[in-house]
């Protein structure tokens, strides 16, 4: 049964990877369970991105290594250029997945600390028997701004955290993937650097036509980048709307609460991290515990809209515009 509705699932395009009522539950002790994603559904298109945006703890980095499948979710479907990744033995899983790359938030930990940059770049082909060519890992490192001449022997920790990234976002291309999976990689990094990220992102997405599921907690980082934003509170899709316009088209609460927190002047660019009245981080509100979600709408208790229904009934997601869904039973109405 899907939990949060599939009214915003497309069909009879072509559909890079389609993921269904995916759950990702944790244990955690005395016999509770986290319920990190509960029943999300997405379908990114062929050259596409989706921005996922929520608060920390909402379930977005879950949801990604469970449609990676590190580790597998507790159930749901993923189907990756239509091949069905769940459950399948190991080696056909490794096969299927290494044209879906994730780039991580910590760039600087995501690497081998003893390994120089020409290893770290040539090392993701080389597990698969491949060994690249010096030419090729060379013409990679510049594809991602930097320049082999100056990084080739350098580690790790010779590189600033805005060069890590971009070493690891050339060593996912190595291996020509299809779809990349962005963890907030550009959160750790300073302001001034995430713009350059960013635009390398997108460049790096034309050049090689990829789709991208990009994640982030910051509106601002999360707006240009993406087609298509998903909102997620507590593990469920709130609403998912054209990025365009998203500042006067948004209709959840929730992503109303998102957009008063970021200034408006900074909807085109990076922001560090700036919690709202009402929004996590701020000290006035106490969250509800994915251990213990709220009963019928998750957000109910910070909702300013909240009725009885609201307690008692789960929205599912309805179309209210072109390509525009939301899950709540009383805004868009
Ligand atoms: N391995 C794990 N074991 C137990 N709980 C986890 C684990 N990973 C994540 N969680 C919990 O699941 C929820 C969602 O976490 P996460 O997916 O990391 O959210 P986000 O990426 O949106 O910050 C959080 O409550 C987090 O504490
Ligand atoms: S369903 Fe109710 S509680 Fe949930 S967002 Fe809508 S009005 Fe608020
Ligand atoms: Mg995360």
């Amino acid at each position: 049964m899907a939990g949060t509705g599939t009214a915003h699932m497309r069909s009879g395009q072509d559909r890079v990877l389609v993921v269904d009522d995916l759950v990702v539950r944790f244990p955690a002790g005395r016999g509770q369970t986290v319920h990190a994603v509960s029943g999300v559904s997405f379908d990114l298109l062929d050259g596409e991105t989706l921005g996922i945006l929520g608060e920390s703890g909402c379930g977005k980095s879950s949801a990604g290594r469970a449609v990676m499948q590190l580790p597998p979710p507790t159930s749901g479907s993923v189907l990756l250029d239509g091949t069905e990744l769940t459950g399948l033995p190991p080696r056909a899983l490794r096969t299927r997945r290494r044209k879906m790359q994730m780039i991580l938030q910590d760039p600087v930990s995501s690497l081998n600390p003893r390994r120089r940059v020409k290893d770290l770049v040539a090392e993701g082909l080389s597990i698969w028997g491949t060994r690249p060519s010096r030419d090729q890992v060379e013409s990679m490192i510049a594809s991602v701004g930097l320049d082999p001449a100056v990084v080739w022997d350098r580690r790790p920790h010779e590189l600033s955290g805005g060069q890590c990234q971009r070493i690891c976002i050339a060593r996912a291309l190595m291996l020509d993937p299809r779809v990349l999976i962005c963890d907030e990689p550009v959160s750790s990094l300073d302001v001034s650097v995430q713009a350059q990220i960013l635009n390398l992102l997108e460049e790096t997405k034309t050049r090689y036509g990829l789709s991208m599921v990009f994640i982030a907690h910051d509106l601002a980082v999360v707006k240009n980048i993406s087609d298509r934003i998903m909102v997620m509170y507590l593990g469920k899709v709130c609403e998912v709307t054209p990025s365009a316009g998203l500042a006067a088209s948004a209709l959840h609460p929730y992503t109303r609460l998102l957009l008063a927190s970021v200034p408006e002047a900074d909807l085109g660019a990076g922001t560090a991290d700036r919690p709202a009245p009402g929004v996590a981080g701020d000290g006035t509100v106490e969250l509800p515990s994915p251990l213990n979600p709220p009963s019928g709408c998750r957000f109910r208790t910070r909702c300013p809209l909240a009725t009885a229904r609201c307690a008692e009934e789960e929205p599912l997601l309805r179309e209210v515009g072109d390509g525009h869904h939301l899950a709540c039973h009383n805004a868009g109405i």
